[in-house]
């Protein structure tokens, strides 16, 4: 069957499932104090019904796939989902993005059911922090959550920081030498104005930030397995990596090579955009695998080339926790 290539040549080979949009935490860069607007469980996609699909678009050439949510642990039967797609032909690449609350509960059945590779966010070290920027008291969990991933013996382990002007900034020292010493790969990301609430975050720019780390500990440019757009550094011996994901200061949309399924069946064809095909009316109206395959290129040859999050930051008033980053 023919391979995924969007309008701009771009292969597409990595898919990103939110399994819930619920979250346990509210980041304040993700989902505003007291929101209402959650999908309905009538809406959620079935285990069969995201099955299907990854094996419909692991005909196409899909490789990978990540799953996030919202808080992907909180969908129950999480470990059941992963092992179904891990057993799906063509793919090689299953991962997992989490805050980490729960991980300590689910670590060994994640691995055992066959996620390879886990990204953790973690903002910051200090207690009364994560409270503030992640909106609840979850330093000890996320912390045993982490440690049971490591004793389950996942590696590498990443951990995402999302870096914020005058908020955790002053930080980074500190994750960068918590990470080296726990063998982590630390990940900065900057800011995307996604929704409401990200949008009144304010965004650090991380080149400055590389440059020094660069010079500081004489790190080189390096890469690291997995599909994302982090742009990494590195120890020239090898043992301490740290990625720097920079929609705002330096996108890197011309490598695109990936696509996100909401818990509704929606395909979102860009993170930074609203450009959209809707599955779940396929799905549930008896559609052949021919009618989906044909739809998921219909799909793909609506990408955009980029986000705007620089020309246009009130564009997206989608929040984070329905595409899951
Ligand atoms: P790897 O496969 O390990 O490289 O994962 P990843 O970095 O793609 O995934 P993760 O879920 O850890 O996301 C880290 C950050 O990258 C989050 O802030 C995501 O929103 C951001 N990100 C991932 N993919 C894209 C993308 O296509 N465009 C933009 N603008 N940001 C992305
Ligand atoms: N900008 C950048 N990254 C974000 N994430 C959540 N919201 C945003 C945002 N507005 C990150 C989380 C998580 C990853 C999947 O996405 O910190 O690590
Ligand atoms: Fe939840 Fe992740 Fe959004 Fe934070 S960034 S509120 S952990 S979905």
């Amino acid at each position: 069957m023919e391979p995924l290539v969007d309008p701009f040549g771009r292969r597409i080979e990595y898919l990103r499932i939110s399994v819930t949009d619920r979250c346990d935490l509210r980041c304040k860069y993700c989902i505003p104090e007291g929101f209402h607007g959650f999908e309905e469980p009538g809406h959620w996609l079935g285990f069969d019904e995201m099955e299907r699909l990854v094996r419909l678009f692991a005909r196409l050439g899909l490789r990978r796939v990540r799953l996030t949510g919202g808080e992907p642990l909180l969908r129950r039967g999480i470990e059941e989902l992963a092992g179904r797609i891990a057993g799906v032909p063509g793919i090689e690449d299953l991962s997992l993005s989490t805050n980490a609350t729960q991980l300590a509960r689910h670590a060994q059945g994640l691995r055992a059911a066959g996620v390879t590779r886990l990204n953790v966010s973690l903002d910051s070290l200090r207690p009364e922090r994560i409270e503030r920027i992640n909106g609840r008291p979850v330093f000890d969990k996320i912390m045993a959550g982490i440690q049971a991933a490591k004793a389950a013996g996942f590696a590498p382990i990443k951990i995402n920081m999302v870096a914020l002007a005058g908020e955790n900034d002053d930080e980074i020292d500190a994750m960068v030498a918590w990470c080296m010493e726990q063998g982590f790969v630390l990940r900065l990301i900057e800011n995307m104005p996604m929704g409401d609430t990200a949008r009144h975050v304010r965004y650090l720019d991380l080149q400055p930030v590389k440059e020094q780390l660069r010079s500081r500990f004489g790190l080189v440019d390096t890469v690291l397995p997995g599909g994302g757009p982090a742009r990494y550094l590195g120890t020239p011996d090898g043992r301490f990596t740290v990625g720097f994901i920079t929609p705002i200061s330096q996108h890197f949309c011309a490598t695109c090579n990936r696509v996100r399924l909401t818990v509704d069946g929606v395909l979102h064809l860009c993170l930074g955009q609203e450009d959209r095909f809707e599955f779940r009316p396929l799905l549930r109206g008896g559609a052949s695998d021919e009618e989906i395959v044909a739809a998921i290129h219909a799909a793909i040859a609506k990408k955009p080339e980029r986000h705007e999050f620089r020309e246009q930051p009130q564009k997206l008033v989608r929040f984070m926790n329905m595409t899951g980053g």
